[in-house]
């Protein structure tokens, strides 16, 4: 192993003693929160509150509308970790600082991974204030988590992306939208790098290779997860119409009033979510 790879894995695992002692054992579900959605942690009771900055090696986000915390706590029976929170590959960090939390979190032992994320409807039947559960993706961001040398101790050289997300999370979340009296939709993440938002034209090449939504995060954590053999769904808040659908131009203002405007639906379907895991898990 390189030198490279024998050190950000001693920066995994030190990251990890850190949680042991302040957390405890790890929950068996993590939550990934996306722009302005972090209001679900709010939701937990006897909570432990982590910002990204105690936690060592854990990068921190100067992007408006992302706290950059770790709670851990109860939502209903079950003990979850949520991360309010992400850095995005447009900030200029390398894919390897993009998916050092979730890794961290995976080899602190959790099992499962919800990840949400804003995005833009490229499906022209979506309207802003949907929730799409995510059923696959597109990694157009121009890069790749797994790049380079491959850490054995993490997963395999090439991993299977075949259920990248996983179908039994995928049916818990879509009974919970029932559940929770509201409607979901279902469709493939297409994620693109950023900064800028898309043109017309891409949002037309998009749609026609199949993409349903459009972000900027998400796929670099779903490869890396993917590759820890952990089991991951993901839901997509869609704030807005992707560039050249309706005729105003694209605002991250609009973004957040959007993912304000879902929050009590977004918090309800997660809620359900999480009554759903812990009844499987009690089930197994
Ligand atoms: N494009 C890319 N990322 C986004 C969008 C969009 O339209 N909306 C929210 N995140």
């Amino acid at each position: 192993m390189s030198l490279e790879m024998s050190s950000y894995l001693s920066k995994l695992d030190e990251t990890v003693a850190h949680l042991r002692q302040h957390a405890g054992q790890a929950p068996h579900l993590a939550l990934v929160l996306g722009s302005g959605l972090g209001a679900f942690a709010d939701e937990l009771t006897e909570a432990k509150r982590l910002h990204y900055s105690q936690v060592p090696h854990f990068p921190t986000s100067k992007v408006s509308g992302h706290a950059g915390e770790l709670v851990i706590g109860n939502c209903g029976e079950l003990r979850v970790v949520v991360m309010s929170g992400r850095v995005h590959y447009y900030e200029g960090h390398p894919m390897s600082t993009c998916v050092f939390a979730v890794r961290a979190l995976a080899r602190w032992g959790v099992e499962q991974f919800c990840i949400t994320n804003s995005a833009g409807g490229v499906d022209t039947s979506f309207h802003p204030g949907d929730l799409m559960v995510i059923t696959d993706h597109l990694n157009l961001m121009g890069s790749h988590p797994l790049l380079g040398g491959n850490i054995d101790e993490l997963g395999v050289r090439f991993p299977d992306m075949s259920h990248a997300y996983n179908p039994q999370l995928r049916a818990l979340l879509c009974s919970a939208a029932i559940a929770a009296s509201l409607s979901v939709r279902q469709g493939v993440y297409a994620g693109l790098s950023g900064p800028s938002y898309e043109t017309p034209a891409e949002i037309r090449m998009l749609r026609a290779i199949g993409a349903n939504a459009v972000g900027m995060s998400t796929v670099p954590e779903v490869i890396a997860l993917n590759h820890m053999k952990r089991k991951v769904c993901g839901v997509s808040c869609i704030t807005n119409m992707a560039a050249g659908i309706l005729e105003q131009p694209l605002d991250h203002s609009e973004v957040k009033e959007t993912a304000e405007r879902v929050k009590d639906d977004f918090i309800s379907l997660l809620r359900h979510f999480v009554a759903l895991v812990a009844k499987q898990g009690s089930r197994a």
